[in-house]
């Protein structure tokens, strides 16, 4: 089997910045995972470098474009590794073999009739690089890019895109995965559903010469999205290359909405013409916001990936966007909803279950794979949950739903942190009679660490080499690179050597909150965020007859008819349940395993016909003027029951 995925060829009128990240990290992350299955993989990046708005970047900047289009280009290559992504094929539209193969395929094109000479005049948007129909305004305005398009009127080449049209709707409808997630097909049938009119091929170079000349006319440059669409075919060598032939029959091409009709219409109509097979898929994402608006360098919004890597770590920046993001919708970036999923899911949950199990295996075998087998009371929870996230992780991984494999991958995180907190190897560790025993619970978390390895790999493939290290394999080692071979549980060799490896993720502090800025007589004001007053003093007796625990939430879920309220089982270490008011601030699969601290005497009360006891306790932030609770936690792993002091 084989894999082919492209990520659209970036301007090169900007910096990368997050948007473009997320694209080439989920397209690296497919193709880790396609090569986890076993397949051979091809995945393409690249840049696109000619057109009006590069043309106008460069001189803006005093330089050729040329210079210009080097420069930029380079910076996305550049950036790509610092990402941990490692395309096959970095391509340029003004590679020369990119820019000949563009012309024979005009003339082809033309040749047999599909490209006219005509006359046109529409509304043209610089930022689009395309005419805008009148349906897709809003308020006059282009709603990308805010601004009302140019009327031009001038003569052109035409490419016969209404030609193709029914094609395209026939193959649209007996391929429901042609286009997905399906709200996006959805849109594309419904544009289809109007004739479609022909595609303007052509620049004359009395306006624009920074393009690929036509051959049949040289006083025209190639329309830069006819120019850029070819590159998925030219960097597999089209028409006679050998890549071509393995790869363009599985093409995936991967994009987000503002691109969605080149590459659903213009892009598709142009294969047929050409008579090739079409691509294979299209999965299209949604945008990430900031403040609700797209980041985008004309907005001036943008997030540069290489300062959170700095900040952050590679490996906690590609966690983040694929976690955080549901692919299809649009997500929001801030600060502080990434080092809450660092703080949270990966030094809480997957750095304690690794730095934990870890320990107690230096601690309790001398750092080496303990044999399972003297155990006499053997059990398979950890086994059994992990063969069924093993097979929801790779339905979600084959449909983009990475989200959604992610979270599977954190129930296993969370039922083992809980597995260790049930069979307290530290008890097992005291009693001899209980050696077998207290072997199989190690082997069951170290084999879980073993298999998390394997399939976080293509996520946070530099966590997972150096996990790998610390359980004793080589980076190579087909347990944690083969799903066919390492998928299986109970494969790690009895007497595998561990190695100490540092923390996996460090803590981060979150970073100061934004003060709240209040309307005052028309103008934005700071207002201080004042002290509130302290309550009454009290003595040293009172403050200790308050018994503060740690306790571990081993399940969550929300009270019926209450947005406000979860129901939460804790450990503290008997167990009890606990109303909590915090519904609105985390979701109940987020909490399981989190280590809180709780009040452990207070009298019982009923909230919502469900009875509370005790208290949990959370820290209460002004953010922009509404609330939020943030619960407190402990700052490594801590015997839940343990008194706070
Ligand atoms: N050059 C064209 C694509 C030609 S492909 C044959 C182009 N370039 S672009 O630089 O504007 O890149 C657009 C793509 O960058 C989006 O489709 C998406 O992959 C990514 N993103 C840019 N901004 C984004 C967000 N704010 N959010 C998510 N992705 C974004 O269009």
């Amino acid at each position: 089997m084989t894999t082919y995925i492209t990520t659209p060829i970036y301007y090169v009128n900007a910096e990368p910045h997050l948007g473009h990240a997320y694209t080439t990290i989920v397209a690296d992350t497919y193709s880790r995972f396609r090569r986890l299955q076993g397949e051979k993989v091809r995945f393409q990046t690249g840049t696109d470098e000619h057109g009006d708005k590069i043309a106008e970047a460069a001189a803006r900047e005093g330089v050729s474009p040329k210079e210009y289009v080097d420069r930029i280009s380079g910076m996305f290559r550049d950036t790509w590794p610092l990402l941990g992504v490692a395309p096959d094929n970095f391509i340029r539209t003004t590679d020369a073999k990119h820019m000949s193969t563009v012309q024979k395929i005009l003339q082809q094109v033309y040749d047999q009739g599909d490209i006219y000479f005509d006359e046109y005049s529409g509304l043209y948007c610089k930022g689009c690089e395309r005419f805008l129909t009148e349906k897709e305004l809003v308020d006059g305005k282009c709603p990308d890019h805010q601004i009302a398009p140019a009327q031009i009127a001038e003569q052109n080449y035409f490419f016969r895109m209404s030609r193709y049209q029914q094609q395209l709707i026939d193959h649209i409808q007996a391929n429901p995965e042609f286009i997905t997630p399906e709200r996006y097909r959805n849109e594309v049938l419904s544009f289809l559903s109007e004739p479609l009119e022909d595609l303007c091929i052509s620049r004359p170079t009395s306006r624009l010469t920074w393009g690929i000349p036509l051959p049949f006319d040289d006083s025209f440059v190639t329309y830069v999205w006819f120019d850029a669409l070819i590159n998925y075919l030219t960097g597999l060598g089209y028409p006679d290359g050998e890549e071509f032939e393995s790869y363009w029959g599985v093409a995936e091409h991967l994009i987000a909405k503002d691109i969605l009709k080149p590459h659903a219409i213009y892009w598709p109509t142009m294969i047929l013409s050409l008579g090739l097979p079409l691509y294979k898929k299209l999965h299209v994402h949604g945008y990430w916001n900031v403040d609700e608006t797209k980041m985008s360098k004309s907005i001036g919004n943008v997030v540069r990936p290489a300062e959170l890597v700095e900040e952050y770590g590679v490996d906690c920046l590609r966690y983040f966007t694929l976690r955080e993001m549901s692919f299809g919708l649009d997500a929001s970036f801030s600060s502080e909803s990434i080092v809450a999923r660092k703080n949270s899911d990966l030094a809480n949950d997957l750095g304690n279950l690794y730095s934990r199990s870890m320990a107690m295996l230096v601690k309790y075998t001398g750092g080496v794979v303990p044999n399972p087998a003297a155990d006499q009371t053997s059990d398979t929870v950890l086994e059994e949950l992990a063969g069924s996230v093993l097979l929801r992780y790779q339905e979600a991984m084959e449909n983009f739903q990475f989200h959604r494999a992610l979270q599977a991958m954190w129930e296993l995180i969370s039922l083992a942190n809980k597995y260790i907190v049930t069979n307290e190897p530290w008890a097992l560790a005291k009693d001899p009679g209980q050696e077998g025993r207290l072997h199989a619970v190690l082997y069951n978390l170290v084999e879980v660490l073993r298999l998390l390895t394997l399939l976080l790999q293509p996520v946070m493939p530099g966590t997972c080499a150096k996990m790998a290290t610390g359980l004793g394999l080589e980076g190579d080692s087909p347990l944690v690179n083969s799903l066919e071979i390492g998928g299986g549980w109970g494969l790690l060799p009895v007497g595998t050597e561990l190695q100490k490896i540092d923390a996996l993720f460090p803590r981060v502090e979150q970073k100061k909150v934004k003060q709240p800025v209040q309307k005052v007589s028309g103008k934005k004001k700071k207002e201080k965020v004042k002290a509130e007053p302290l309550a009454g003093i009290i003595t040293f007796d009172q403050f200790k007859a308050v018994e503060l625990r740690v306790a571990e939430i081993v399940a969550a879920e929300p009270v019926k008819k209450s947005d406000r309220l979860l129901k939460l089982t804790v450990k503290a270490p008997e167990e009890r349940v606990i109303v909590a008011g915090i519904a609105e601030y985390y979701r109940p699969e987020e909490i399981v395993g989190m280590l809180v601290l709780i009040v452990a005497n207070l009298e019982p009360v009923r909230l919502m016909g469900v009875e509370s006891q005790g208290m949990v306790l959370a820290a209460k932030m002004e953010e922009e003027g509404k609330s939020r609770l943030v619960l407190s936690t402990v700052s490594g792993p801590v015997v839940p029951g343990s008194r706070v002091a």
